[in-house]
C-alpha cells in the first residue's frame, strides 16, 4: 500500500501552523455565519432580502453631478422619484463614478454633488425615512461591476447608444464610457432595486441591466432582483431652448433653481421661428408651447392651443406664460434650496448618513454575489 505523504516534511514543528490554520478557519466560519444572518448565501425570495423594516419595495435612481440640473431632469426623473417615497423605500444617489467619465475638475465634482443634495432636499426628499447618498461612498459597487463585467458580452456594450454617440462625436473615448452600462447595472442590482424611475433616454441602460442580471442568475443561480424601469410616458423627453433634448451637456437647459430674473432670461431665449403675431401657429411644432405644456393646467393649455391655431398670439406672450407657469412650480422651493445649498456641513452630514445606510445593503448583496461565483463572503464594514 502506498504510504500517505505527511502534510509537512518530517522534522518541521507544525504545531503553530496548525493553530494558525484552525484560527483562520474559525474566523472564516464566523464571517460566513454573520453573512448568512445578514442574508447572503440563502436562496433569493421573490421580493429580495434587503428590504426596509417596512417591507416596502425599493425604488432607486441616480443622477450625475455634471452641469446645471434642469427642468428635464426634474420632470423625467426627480419628480417621479420623489413621488415614489410615498409607496417605496427610496434609494437615490449622486452618480459621481459615472460623472468621472467626463468631469476633470475636482472642484466641479464637489460643487455639483452638493447642488444635487440641496435640490432633492428642497423638493421634498425625506433624508431620514429614505436614503440619499454619493455613489463613490459605496466602493462595493465597483467590485460588483467587475463580477458583472465577467458575464457581460462585448457585443451588448458595443450596441449601447451612449457609447456609439460618444464614438460618433469623437469626444474622449475612455474605457469608463464603454463600461458605463455595467457600472449602472451594478448600481441598480447591488440594492435589490425593484423600480428605477428614469427618463426615456435611460431605457436602453435599464434593458441592459436586466439582461446582465438575468445572465448572472442563469449562470450562478438566483442572485439579483430583476428591476423594472419606470418611465413617465407623458413626459418622454423635454426639449431644451434650442429644440434638441434638454441636456446639461448641450448648454440648452432651463435651470431648475436660479433666481427669478435668470429663469425669465432663459425662457425668453427659447428659439422660435419668425412668424408674426397675427399668423396662425402650430402648437405641436412650437418649442415654447412644447415646454409650456408640461407646466400648464389642462384648461389653460387647450385655450393657448386654440389661440395659437387661430393667430393673434405672439411668441413673447407665450414665453411670459411659460415663465409664470414654471416659476409657480419651482418658486415656492427656491428659498429652501438656497438655504440648504449654503450649508455645506449639513449637506455632508446628509450624505454620510445616507452612505452608512446604503453600504449595509450593498455589502449584503455583494456578499451574496461573491459566494455565488465561489469567492468568500466578507465582513460588513
Ligand atoms: P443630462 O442628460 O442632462 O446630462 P442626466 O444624464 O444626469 O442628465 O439625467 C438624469 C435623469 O434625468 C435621467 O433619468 C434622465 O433620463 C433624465 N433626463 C435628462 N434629460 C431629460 C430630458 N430632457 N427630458 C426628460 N428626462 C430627462
Ligand atoms: N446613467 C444615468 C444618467 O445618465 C445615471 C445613473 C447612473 C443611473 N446609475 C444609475 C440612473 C442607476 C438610474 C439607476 O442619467
Amino acid at each position: 500500500m502506498k504510504k500517505k505523504r505527511p502534510a509537512f516534511p518530517s522534522g518541521v514543528d507544525t504545531g503553530h501552523l496548525r493553530k494558525a490554520l484552525t484560527d483562520e478557519l474559525i474566523k472564516h466560519s464566523r464571517v460566513i455565519a454573520a453573512c448568512s444572518r445578514a442574508g447572503a448565501g440563502a436562496p433569493l425570495p421573490k421580493e429580495g432580502r434587503t428590504q426596509s423594516m417596512t417591507g416596502r419595495k425599493r425604488s432607486l435612481s441616480g443622477i450625475k453631478p455634471t452641469g446645471t440640473p434642469h427642468l428635464g431632469n426634474y420632470l423625467g426623473m426627480i419628480r417621479p422619484a420623489l413621488q415614489l417615497q410615498k409607496t417605496h423605500d427610496a434609494f437615490y444617489f449622486i452618480a459621481d463614478y459615472h460623472a468621472l467619465t467626463t468631469v476633470r475638475s475636482p472642484a466641479e465634482m464637489r460643487a455639483q454633488s452638493h447642488e444635487l443634495v440641496a435640490i432633492f432636499g428642497a423638493l421634498g426628499m425625506d433624508f431620514d425615512q429614505h436614503t440619499f447618498f454619493r455613489q463613490s461612498d459605496i466602493p462595493e459597487v465597483t467590485e460588483l461591476t467587475w463580477l458583472l463585467s465577467c458575464v457581460t458580452p462585448m457585443g451588448l456594450l458595443e450596441r449601447a447608444h451612449a457609447y456609439k454617440d460618444a464614438q460618433a462625436k469623437s469626444v474622449e473615448l475612455n474605457q469608463g464610457v464603454f463600461s458605463y452600462p455595467v457600472l449602472m447595472a451594478a448600481d441598480i442590482l447591488i440594492y435589490d432595486s425593484h423600480e428605477v424611475p428614469v427618463g426615456q433616454d435611460q431605457k436602453q441602460h435599464l434593458e441592459m441591466t436586466r439582461d446582465i442580471a438575468q445572465r448572472f442568475n442563469h449562470i450562478f443561480g438566483e442572485t439579483f432582483v430583476i428591476p423594472e424601469p419606470r418611465i413617465e410616458e407623458a413626459v418622454a423627453t423635454i426639449p431644451g431652448v434650442d429644440g434638441r433634448k434638454m441636456s446639461k451637456s448641450y448648454n440648452n437647459e432651463l435651470p431648475l433653481f436660479s433666481t427669478e430674473k435668470e429663469l425669465r432670461k432663459k425662457v425668453m431665449r427659447i428659439v422660435t421661428d419668425s412668424k408674426g403675431v397675427e399668423e396662425p401657429k402650430d402648437p405641436d411644432t412650437c418649442n415654447v408651447f412644447q415646454i409650456y405644456r408640461h407646466f400648464a393646467a389642462p384648461e389653460d393649455l387647450k385655450e393657448w392651443a386654440r389661440r395659437y391655431r387661430e393667430g393673434g398670439v405672439g411668441y413673447g406672450e407665450m414665453k411670459q406664460a411659460a415663465f409664470e407657469a414654471i416659476n409657480a412650480l419651482v418658486g415656492p422651493h427656491r428659498d429652501a434650496y438656497f438655504e440648504l445649498r449654503g450649508d455645506e456641513a449639513r449637506l455632508e452630514d446628509i450624505l454620510a448618513r445616507g452612505a452608512a445606510k446604503a453600504r449595509r445593503v450593498a455589502r449584503t448583496v455583494l456578499n451574496r454575489a461573491r459566494e455565488r461565483v465561489g469567492f468568500r463572503a466578507m465582513e460588513n464594514p
